[in-house]
């Protein structure tokens, strides 16, 4: 167990939703240029829900606020309804104030992959890294398209999908056949770089890789587990992801 790893237990997904939120506007209300690196995926939508309605409310301004996406599917069109970039403009950009110059996500039609791997990192490098990074975690210990292996992959790379993946995400394309063969996604090692990071899970699902991640050993099996060498992570939990902790 990980002295650093803030562990905080809410009664359910809104609460998580809720109190996740309000730790981000704090942070950008303590410095209004944060950068932040952000996720996809069911666990942040509450979230940025409610950091939607602090924008409506008047008491949250993203104008100088600059954002990184952990990933991407590759090769994808950034207007395809499946495409990570259409889920943030769907779900937090389009109703909030900040600039789409100052939203970064992989880009998914690049002609060289490669490339935008290489420039991705340092594109972070150079607004300053990431302030706060929002991490969800996937049953495996997943977290941005690190799977499981015997190896953390350092910086964004491009990531050759597992039949698991292709098969669990085959639900949000038309076919199985549609779902992209690969992804862009940040490294472990980019990640780890972040200043602060938040983890959110929620539902019985998630319960033995929040365990793993918090409790178990480090290892590249739980690509989870290397937050436990990173020194502020705060992690949000449902009681039900919460169940399998110790504590
Ligand atoms: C999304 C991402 C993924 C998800 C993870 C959990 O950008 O990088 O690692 O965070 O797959 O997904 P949900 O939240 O849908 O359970």
């Amino acid at each position: 167990m990980n002295i650093n790893m803030d562990i905080i237990k809410c009664k359910d997904e809104d609460e998580m939703s809720r109190r996740a939120a309000s730790l981000v506007a704090e942070a950008i209300h303590r410095d209004p240029h944060s950068i932040l690196g952000l996720a996809t995926g069911s666990s942040p939508v509450g979230m940025y829900k409610n950091l939607v309605k602090f924008y409506e409310q008047g008491t949250l301004d993203f104008s100088k606020v600059r954002s990184f996406n952990l990933d991407e599917y590759y090769p994808i069109q950034p207007e395809d309804p499946q495409s990570y970039r259409h889920f943030m403009n769907e779900n937090l950009f389009d109703h909030i104030n900040i600039d789409p110059a100052n939203t970064h996500v992989p880009q998914g039609n690049a002609e060289d992959p490669e490339a935008v791997c290489e420039a991705y990192d340092l594109m972070i490098q150079a607004a300053g890294g990431i302030d706060l990074q929002i991490l969800g975690i996937g049953n495996n210990g997943h977290i941005a398209f690190n799977e499981p292996a015997d190896h953390f992959p350092a910086g964004t790379h491009l990531v050759d999908l597992q039949e698991s993946t292709i098969k669990a995400n085959a639900r949000f394309f038309a076919s199985e056949a549609d779902v992209p063969r690969q992804a862009i996604s940040m490294g472990i090692g980019s990640i780890l770089r972040a200043k602060r990071i938040i983890l959110l899970a929620s539902g019985e699902a998630k319960a033995e890789a929040v365990k793993a991640c918090v409790e178990g050993p480090i290892t590249p099996f739980c690509p989870a587990s290397a937050l436990q060498l990173h020194p502020d992570v705060t992690i949000f939990v449902d009681e039900a992801a919460a169940k399998l902790l110790s504590k």
